[in-house]
């Protein structure tokens, strides 16, 4: 019944430095996650949480042990192959939204399929398909300046997710978003991950919003300190 493993920590560690100013920001964590989870990493300023995102993410690997994507051992993968496996699966959204300037909402979702080659029409079609799914209608040629931050959030969802990749990995992904804005943006998050299947892997500082998701790890001092499951969702 349970889905494929999508990401699988073996004993990772990450450590920055050498000697005395040796810094493990990952310290032997063994973690797995499953294809449609939705997961809310949470833990204090400092605990590991990003350089977790960014070897999820495939932006970086392991100083020791083995972190899995896909069944793929990335860590051992070179930096091109990394960027192919990344470019492929996964999507990524931040706190800051990222948008270009002066560019309208639809060039913006255009853009990673400029990257990837499709033809001028289709591009146009899939971003205006994809800037519909994130509830952006009448806001295709909007620049990022005439949108509110919970618009210009929708809009980086829709970039991260108009490849349709099998991941999307969020660091705080609300934490410019007043409390409205933020219900509204979790709300897509859910409806993204419930619709079409699509992992999420999002930090949050806030437990209303780590609510939304099925799943809460929380890390400490490079560790995961507790890994809970929604009843509902068990
Ligand atoms: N590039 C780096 N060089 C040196 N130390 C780092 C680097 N990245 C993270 N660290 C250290 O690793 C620890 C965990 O950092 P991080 O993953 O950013 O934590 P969080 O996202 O939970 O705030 C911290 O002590 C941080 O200072
Ligand atoms: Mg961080």
């Amino acid at each position: 019944m349970s889905a494929p493993l999508l990401i699988t920590f073996d004993s990772v560690w990450k450590s920055y430095g050498e000697g005395e100013a040796c810094v493990h920001a990952i310290a032997g964590v063994d973690l797995a996650i499953r294809r449609s989870e939705f997961v809310a990493i949470m833990g204090p300023s400092g605990s590991g949480k990003s350089t977790a995102m960014n070897i999820i993410g495939c932006l970086d690997t392991p100083t020791a042990g083995t972190y899995r994507f896909m069944g793929v051992d990335a860590g051992r993968l070179d930096r091109n192959r990394r960027a192919l496996l990344r470019n492929l699966y996964v999507g990524f959204v931040f706190q800051g939204y990222n948008l270009l300037p002066r560019t309208t909402a639809a060039e913006n979702v255009e853009l990673p399929l400029i990257y990837r080659g499709v033809p001028a029409r289709e591009r146009r079609e899939l971003a205006m398909q994809t800037l519909a799914q994130v509830g952006l209608v009448g806001r295709e040629h909007h620049t990022p300046a005439e949108l509110s931050g919970g618009q210009q959030q929708r809009v980086a969802i829709a970039r991260a997710i108009v490849t349709k990749p099998t991941l999307l990995v969020a660091d705080e992904p609300t934490g410019n978003l007043d409390t409205a804005r933020t219900h509204e943006v979790m709300e897509l998050l859910t409806r993204l991950n419930a619709e079409l299947g699509l992992t999420i892997v999002m930090v949050t500082h806030e437990a209303d919003v780590a609510a939304y998701a099925g799943r809460t790890v929380r890390f400490l001092d490079g560790h995961v300190a507790s890994d809970t499951v929604k009843a509902e969702a068990a």
